[in-house]
């Protein structure tokens, strides 16, 4: 079974006791706020509305991230756990089969009760139930507890991005162009550019140290890698005007055949929520409608995009194995914090991967096909949440994640 724990049992049963209790107690608050403090930018009519059948409504993700605690720890690991609402478990199911039927995807926006007072109330029951479970279990509790409270403050991490992504894409349909937080700045780039080189020759890549991964992200293990140069920057808002500009939204030789359809579809121009206005290029942030800095990395692109976008340069997109080692020689600028980088990898299990046992083997398993995987973070992402083995996946057509790309070439 592949490892999904940061705490080894052998190092949890070595120091059982109060340590434990407190460091999981604080991480578990901490995470916990971190999703509060997002949704608090957020009215309860922003937090119901649900603008595309891929994104959820926050009040969803606060709720989501709160039943999977009360599914996979409290009852199971709770002695006498009192469920908040046996409802629940039909509404705020995502895909666990095993746990449950649940409610259509595309029509969570429907659900208005429990509104916005009585999910703040179900967090609180939840939380307060996990903090007496951390206080109140015996040693041999805590080493089957503790595995499972971690995979749910990363699966909670994961919702806060989708909270911010989310919301972004229901924002992007109002014409006033809301902004989530006027006071949002973009993060900090790196300008320039060059290339970095990747010798050729066979390298490790995946999760090998201390600490928690996905089993997405296991086994590690070797790959071949022919020499290439890496681009060290994310490609700019600049070189996609030039894309825009030299016709790339209308040359059907740039694009993958599935990628033109899209194009031709939807009508695609520019990247997501871009808008062009008496002649400017405006997009649409998290501090509201703002002007495209020529400068800043391209974001809401999708792989079709960034597939088009690399043919027109004569370069590539780089593997998930060349991006790995690049980053883990530290050959990479803004790897981590502004821009999901796609990857021409296909979301394939590593060689040997093995989903984990029971319901949580659906965490990541059963997506591996039809989904392409990107890495690094984006400025979405929550502290403390990225590593260089992480394997982020979307379909190729989704742009409203803070997607972007970098390239690399072969001579
Ligand atoms: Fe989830």
């Amino acid at each position: 079974m592949p490892r999904i724990v940061a705490s080894a049992p052998e190092r949890i049963s070595a120091a059982p006791g109060v340590q434990t209790r407190r460091k999981w107690s604080e991480h578990f608050r901490t995470v916990r706020a971190e999703t509060e403090c997002r949704a608090a930018h957020l009215s309860a009519e922003d937090q119901i509305v649900q603008s595309m059948a891929d994104a959820s409504p926050a009040t969803w993700h606060r709720a989501h991230t709160t039943w999977f605690f009360e599914t996979f720890l409290l009852k199971p690991h709770a002695p006498g756990y009192r469920e908040f609402d046996e409802r629940f478990g039909f509404l705020f199911n995502s895909y666990y089969v095993a746990a449950g039927p649940r409610h259509a995807r595309p029509e969570r926006g429907l659900i208005t009760r429990p509104n916005v007072e009585e999910v703040a109330a179900y967090r609180t029951h939840v939380d307060a139930a996990v903090a007496r479970l951390l206080d109140s279990a015996d040693k041999a509790t805590l080493e089957k507890i503790v595995p499972i409270i971690e995979i749910g403050l990363h699966h909670e991490q994961q919702h806060q991005e989708l909270m911010l992504t989310d919301i972004l894409h229901a924002f992007a349909q109002n014409p006033t162009s809301p902004a989530y937080d006027p006071d949002w700045r973009f993060p900090a780039f790196e300008r320039g550019g060059g290339y970095a080189k990747i010798p050729a020759g066979i390298r490790s890549i995946g999760f090998d140290g201390d600490g928690f991964c996905f089993d997405n992200e296991q086994p590690a293990h070797q790959v071949l890698l022919q020499e290439a140069i890496i681009a060290r920057n994310l490609v700019t808002n600049r070189e996609w005007l030039e894309f825009i500009a030299d016709g790339g939204y209308s040359t059907h030789d740039l694009w993958l055949s599935d990628g033109w359809a899209k194009v031709e579809a939807e009508g695609w121009q520019a990247p997501g929520y871009w808008s062009n206005i008496d002649g400017v290029w405006h997009t649409q942030t998290l501090s509201g409608l703002k002007p495209v800095d020529p400068a800043a990395p391209v974001l809401h692109i999708s792989y079709y995009e960034a597939d088009a976008f690399a043919r027109w340069t004569g370069k590539h997109l780089p593997t998930e194995a060349e991006w790995e080692v690049a980053a883990r020689a530290g050959l990479l600028s803004d790897a981590f914090g502004v821009a999901w980088q796609w990857t021409r990898s296909a979301y394939l299990p590593y060689p040997g991967y093995r989903a984990m046992e029971g319901a949580l083997g659906e965490y990541n398993g059963k997506f591996m096909i039809n989904q392409m995987v990107l890495r690094g973070s984006s400025l979405a992402t929550p502290e403390g949440h990225a590593r260089v083995s992480y394997r982020n996946f979307f379909p190729p057509p989704a742009r409203w994640q803070f997607s972007g790309l970098r390239l690399v070439d072969y001579r």
